[in-house]
């Protein structure tokens, strides 16, 4: 099939690289033009795990190709994949600027009917907004189709090709067929393609994620609690995991969730919820748990140095917002670094992929932030040694030489990935979340 991407992003880039390596011919755009410079050069502007080897082969072959040529785009091709951004706007609702002005040049340039797939995260309501828009500037028919992508940042390229589900929600039956037709490669294990109408799959997209980051600030909760009563929540996360109605994914206690999806997402589905005269207490909880844990690593550092941090210099491993990428929206690190200065201290930030986004998020705390190239560099002179986002790397570290390397021996542990028995009888203070 003939498909353009507009957008290039963490999810366009993805989606249009794994079309294409079914054999589909795409064109994927952007109005970034550095970004699509740096793509014809063969550069890959993210970080994502096996992203390059799979654009560079898809290029070669000439079934994938990038633009800034909007109407070409929209001509050459008979579906359309929206992905660009959907950030959170002012009043906490999902900015929609991107997706309408696209839909506005879609209709403005198409020359026959073509197929719109609305694969950026949307509010309900948005597939009809989207249709009415392409429908004022053309007279060509148009077939509106939510497509709602579930892929996770580290994992993105194996969740596209095998996803657990895909979900199309469309008006028209036919518009449908295509869509199923366009992924049925994808599933060929038996995972289900779910047809539905456009505002059930909008939905879909919001309350899965909701879910997700609601398990995350449960069981952030209950670690708070564990502290308070003496239990240690790594025992009671696995034996509550093992209840096959409950599962062991994202039980994981930690420094609270991030990155581009959850935090504006929630907010957007609580947006959706009171314009609809509804307060979704639950998912406004799993924001106001998740802003307190963000802070939780601080505060034990507090507790443990005293109240005046001034002078005390910090070593912090890991700044993405989760391991295997380097999206640093809505980081933790972003939150407690900034925490760290307000209290005085300095840190020296080490992490394997996203020092130059941190840089650029973290400017206006520049003069008390070092980027270090190694790992143990951050340690370093430094009071203590904060762990914030799990990379493989930081799972099995050399223990005496941070020993040797920190000014005092102190390890804050805010992904419970290392032994608290083991770093005592090293001679560490451990600090993790919920157990110690
Ligand atoms: N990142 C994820 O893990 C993820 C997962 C599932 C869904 N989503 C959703 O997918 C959407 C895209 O997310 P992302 O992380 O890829 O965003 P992103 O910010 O990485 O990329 C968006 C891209 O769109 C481009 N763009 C903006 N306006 C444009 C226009 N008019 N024409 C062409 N390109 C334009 C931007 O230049 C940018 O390159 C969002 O709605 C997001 O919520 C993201």
């Amino acid at each position: 099939m003939k498909i353009s991407v507009f957008g290039t992003g963490y999810v366009g880039l993805v989606v249009g690289a794994c079309l294409a390596e079914n054999g589909n011919r795409v064109i994927a755009v952007d109005i970034d033009e550095d970004k699509i410079a740096r793509l014809k050069r063969g550069e890959i502007p993210i970080y994502e795990p096996g992203l390059s080897e799979l654009v560079a082969r898809n290029v070669a072959e000439e079934r994938l190709s990038f633009t800034t040529d909007f109407d070409r785009a929209v001509v050459s091709s008979k579906i359309l994949f929206v992905a660009v951004g959907t950030p959170q706007g002012e009043d906490g609702s999902a900015d929609m600027s991107h997706v309408l002005a696209v839909a506005k040049g879609i209709g403005r340039a198409m020359n026959e009917r073509k197929i719109v797939v609305l694969k950026s995260t949307v509010p309900v309501g948005t597939n009809r907004k989207v249709k009415e828009t392409i429908a004022s500037a053309t007279e060509y028919s148009v077939g509106v189709v939510s497509n709602p992508e579930f892929l996770k940042e580290g994992a993105a390229i194996d969740d596209f090709l095998r996803p657990d589900r895909v979900v199309i929600g469309a008006e028209e039956p036919e518009t449908a067929e295509v869509m199923e037709e366009l992924y049925r490669p994808f599933v060929r294990t038996g995972n289900p393609i779910l047809v539905m109408d456009p505002e059930s799959a909008e939905l879909t997209k919001y309350a899965a994620n909701a879910m997700l980051a609601s398990r995350i600030s449960f069981m952030n909760e209950i670690a708070r609690l564990c502290e308070k009563v003496g239990a240690d929540v790594s025992q009671v996360r696995r034996a509550v995991g093992s209840d096959r109605r409950i599962g062991h994914a994202f039980l994981f206690p930690g420094v609270g969730y991030g990155g581009s999806c959850f935090p504006k997402d929630i907010r957007a589905l609580a947006r959706t919820a009171r314009a609809a005269g509804l307060e979704l207490k639950i998912v406004e909880a799993t924001e106001t748990v998740n802003e307190e844990q963000k802070l939780f690593l601080l505060s034990k550092i507090r507790q443990h140095f005293g109240e005046d941090l001034m002078g005390k210099t910090v070593a912090l491993w890991g700044l993405a917002f989760k391991p295997r990428t380097d999206d640093m929206r809505d980081a933790p690190a972003l939150s407690l670094i900034r925490g760290l200065v307000r209290e005085g201290a300095r840190v020296r930030a080490y992490d394997p992929e996203a020092t130059k986004e941190a840089r650029t998020q973290l400017n206006d705390v520049d003069d008390h932030v070092t980027y270090c190239r190694k790992s143990y560099e951050a340690c370093d002179g430094a009071d203590a040694l904060v762990l914030v986002t799990e990379w493989n790397e930081f799972r099995e570290p050399d223990f005496d030489r941070i020993r040797k390397l920190l000014r005092h021996p102190v390890v804050f542990d805010g992904r419970n990935i290392y032994n608290p028995e083991t770093l005592k009888e090293l001679g560490f203070a451990y600090f993790g979340i919920g157990r110690g």
